[in-house]
Formats: C-alpha cells, sequence, structure tokens
C-alpha cells in the first residue's frame, strides 16, 4: 500500500473544518488591520533561501528540499526516461550565481519559509511605489527535519509582513507594537489564552559585529568540548550556536554573553519604544535575551509566541524585524518586520473546540421507492438555494438505511419522500433528536427546516 511520505499527511474532516475556521477568522483580523493577500510560488531559486536565511543555520544547511531542474537542453521525459537523474545540491552549488534558463539546470528549492519569496517579489516588482505594505500569505512550507507531534516536514504558515522604504515609516517600533498587538488580538479572538510572548532584541549589523567577536572570543576556549556543529558556528556564525539541541552543550551555551549587553543606543532606544507602546496598549511580554531566532536575517526585535499546552514544539509563532534583508537580496532599503503562524500548531492548540465549528446537514432527504430520486433531486436543490446544509439520499435505501445515514451523517432532520409525499406534495420531517414528526406542505418547507434549529 502507497502511504503518505513520513512527515506529511492528509488533512481530513472533521479537522478540515477547524482550519478553515482559523483561516476565516484569521482573514477577519487581517482585514481589520488593512493587510492584503500575497501569494507567492512554492518554489524558488535555492540561492533566495541561502542568501537570506543563512547559509549556516539548520533551515539551509540540513533541512531544505533541493533539486537540480533539468535545463531545456537536458531531453525531453520520453528520452531521457523516468525517474530522471537528480543531483543533491549543496549550498556551496547555490551560491554560484544564477543560472541562464536555456541550457543548463537550476538548482531549485521547496520553500522552508515565506519571507525570502514575499521580500523577492517587493523587489521584483519595485513595491516601494506603494508606501508601506501589509502583506499575507497562507500556505505549505517544507523542512525536512524529524517528524515528531507539531514537527511536519510539510506543514502550513499564515506568514504577515510588513515592508517598504524608511520614508514610509517601515522602521518606526510603531510597526513591531502593532504587529505583536495584531498576534495577541487574533490569539485571542481565536480562543488561545495560554499564550507568552517572548521577546528580544538581536539588534543590526554593527552591534552584531561586536556580539558575534565576543561571542568568538568566549567560545574559543570552550568550543572542542561542544558538537561539531557548535566547533563549526563558533568560527563561521557563532550566533548559530544558541540553535544548538545537544543537552551537553547546554551548560556552556548559557554562561555565553547575551546580546542585551551589545546593542548599540539606537537599537537600544528601539527596543525600549517598542516596549513602552506593548505596556502602554496592555499587550503581556517576557524579555527573553536568548531569544535570537533560528534564521540570520532577523534585526532588532525578535520574537516567538509560546503555548503551554504543546509539549516540546510549543512556538505556535515567530517573527521579527529584517531592515537589511531587502539589500542583501540586491533590492533597496526596505526595512520590514513580520511573523509566521505554524498553522499545524495552533490548529493543535485549538481542538478541544473543535466540535464546535463542525457544520452538520440541516436535513438529510431520503427518497423511499422508485422514481423518488427525481422529486427528491429537486427539493435538495431547492433547499440549497436557501442556504440550508442538505445530505440527500438514495431510492434504493430502505427507510432504517436511510435512518441510519442520516444520524451518521448528523443531520437533525429527515425528509421522507416517498410515493404518496410527492403526489400529495406534503412531506414527513422528522426531528431525529426528539423523535417528533410532522407533516409539512412543500411551500412551508423552508421555514420549518430553518426554524428547527
Ligand atoms: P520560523 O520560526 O522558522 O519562522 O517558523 C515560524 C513557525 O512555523 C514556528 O513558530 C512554528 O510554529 C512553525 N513551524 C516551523 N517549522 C515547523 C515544522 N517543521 N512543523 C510544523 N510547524 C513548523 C519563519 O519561518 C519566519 N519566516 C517567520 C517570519 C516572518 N519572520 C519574519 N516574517
Amino acid at each position: 500500500m502507497i502511504k503518505a511520505v513520513r512527515g506529511t499527511r492528509d488533512l481530513l474532516p472533521p479537522d478540515t473544518a477547524l482550519w478553515n475556521f482559523v483561516e476565516a477568522a484569521v482573514r477577519d483580523v487581517f482585514r481589520a488591520y488593512n493587510f492584503h493577500e500575497i501569494r507567492t510560488p512554492i518554489f524558488e531559486e535555492t540561492q533566495l533561501f541561502a542568501r537570506s536565511v543563512g547559509e549556516e543555520t539548520d533551515i539551509v544547511a540540513k533541512e531544505m528540499y533541493t533539486w537540480e531542474d533539468r535545463g531545456r537542453g537536458a531531453g525531453s521525459l520520453s528520452s531521457s526516461g523516468w525517474p530522471p537523474r537528480s543531483k543533491s545540491v549543496s549550498g556551496a552549488d547555490s551560491r554560484s550565481g544564477s543560472f541562464a534558463e536555456s541550457d543548463r539546470g537550476q538548482s531549485l528549492t521547496l520553500r522552508p519559509e515565506n519571507t525570502a519569496g514575499i521580500v523577492r517579489a517587493y523587489i521584483e516588482h519595485k513595491m516601494w511605489d506603494r508606501g508601506l505594505n501589509k502583506f499575507y500569505a497562507i500556505g505549505p512550507m517544507f523542512r525536512r527535519e524529524r517528524p515528531q507531534k507539531g514537527r511536519y516536514r510539510q506543514f502550513y504558515q499564515i506568514d504577515a509582513e510588513v515592508i517598504g522604504p524608511p520614508s514610509a515609516g517601515s522602521e518606526s517600533p510603531a510597526r513591531d507594537a502593532e504587529v505583536l498587538e495584531l498576534v495577541a488580538t487574533l490569539l485571542d479572538r481565536l480562543g488561545i489564552r495560554d499564550w507568552t510572548l517572548q521577546l528580544n532584541s538581536v539588534g543590526c549589523s554593527n552591534d552584531r559585529a561586536a556580539y558575534n567577536d565576543a561571542l568568538r572570543k568566549a567560545l574559543e576556549p570552550v568550543a572542542t568540548k561542544m558538537c561539531t556543529d557548535c566547533q563549526r558556528r563558533a568560527v563561521t556564525n557563532p550566533l548559530r550556536v544558541f540553535d544548538c539541541k545537544v543537552p551537553e552543550d547546554q551548560p556552556i551555551i548559557e554562561k555565553l554573553p547575551r546580546i542585551s549587553q551589545y546593542l548599540d543606543e539606537s537599537c537600544r532606544k528601539h527596543f525600549e519604544q517598542v516596549k513602552d507602546i506593548l505596556k502602554s496598549i496592555g499587550v503581556e511580554f517576557h524579555e527573553n535575551d536568548r531569544l535570537v531566532r533560528g534564521l540570520d536575517y532577523y534585526t532588532r526585535t525578535a520574537f516567538e509566541f509560546t503555548h503551554g499546552a504543546l509539549g516540546a514544539q510549543n512556538a505556535i509563532l515567530g517573527g521579527g524585524r529584517y531592515d537589511g534583508l531587502s539589500e542583501s537580496l540586491g533590492g533597496p532599503s526596505a526595512p520590514g518586520i513580520g511573523f509566521a503562524i505554524g498553522e499545524d500548531r495552533l490548529v493543535l492548540a485549538l481542538k478541544e473546540s473543535a466540535e464546535a465549528v463542525q457544520h452538520k446537514p440541516d436535513v438529510y432527504i431520503a427518497p423511499l421507492g422508485p422514481g423518488t430520486d427525481r422529486a427528491a433531486a429537486r427539493l435538495a436543490r431547492e433547499l440549497r438555494h436557501h442556504d440550508l446544509v442538505v445530505e440527500l439520499g438514495d431510492e434504493t435505501f430502505r427507510l432504517k438505511k436511510s435512518f441510519e445515514a442520516a444520524t451518521r451523517a448528523g443531520a437533525r432532520l429527515i425528509l421522507i419522500v416517498g410515493e404518496n409525499e410527492v403526489q400529495a406534495d406534503t412531506f414527513a420531517l422528522k426531528n431525529l433528536a426528539t423523535g417528533e414528526q410532522v407533516s409539512v406542505p412543500h411551500a412551508e418547507l423552508v421555514l420549518r427546516i430553518q426554524s428547527a434549529g
């Protein structure tokens, strides 16, 4: 039997109702904050992620689904056979610049996150002309992580980004506070109470250079006692040492200097202003100067919202500022801030309330006897035009089987369409919960079914 690939899963009813409920609520909140939807491709050039998320991050170094796309000159499917020989592409290849589309292969990657793609689109479509852009996107992301509860290889993110030229106010701490307040509102609206906002400032490029020096110095005497990843990170990108999950390394990491000691005056002030606004609007937060996030593009404000009920994978969302990202991708200065909710985790946190958002049929129509399918179909069409949820049965079913099907579908009412009923144009309507049965003339059906709720 062919099964779904490890780390991927089918989302089935009734769970999908919960996903739709979440997405509808999210779209409502985004509308109130004047965010607009953007949809970027699910795969991009590999170098986009290498240059933005960072070569030394776990995401780029270990978790991306990357392949070399055959160029036009690589021959047709039939001549080359199937499967095509795919070559795994290393980060080094991905840095070698863009390939000419014509005849050479191109290194492509399934998006592990959406910020890079959105900033690429911002640059490609010169969206600075529009002033401050407020985008949101909902869709699948792909990371080759070890699957466990709340961690999948195909997972869904609800992403939001505020980006624009500095003249549009994109750098303002007011934007950071607004984005954080939006998240708090969204979680509250969904009925998620048990969240904590972990907040930090990771500084800008000036602070980062001084901080990286300090980290390198502190790591020099101890790096050999750490895991091989950390030994490499200590030289290439010491900030990434904080991503280490190896338990034996934690006491060393605990003693490393903190970024909060290295913030320059403007970053410190920016962070203070963000916190001031949050306090004045009543959004609670917890300062955590160990939070550096697992992606390289962050500057200044960085944050995560954690949720108590989620266990090990407790980050329901993460985000922050990325003021230099556009420049590093060849664009103009375009400070930005955003976040991505792990929708799978959000839905997990909401699981208890799943029952409340299920929509069940208002009525099950049970044709009874040969030739009644047509009358039943006519009635179903009519009732559905009145926005009623209708489940339609089958004239070959005996009455007992129709009752069983109606009960399994969760219908409130069953409408019996036998030959006599069709002739009299009056139908038997039975409430499945109370057992009460009434005879209803055709013209009154809609009203009777609507009022039976
Ligand atoms: P991230 O922290 O890598 O940030 O991912 C954001 C959220 O996606 C996580 O907090 C988690 O809820 C969810 N997530 C990540 N990996 C998985 C997985 N394997 N399975 C299930 N859920 C997962 C970003 O992706 C940034 N692009 C966020 C951002 C937007 N920063 C600025 N703008």
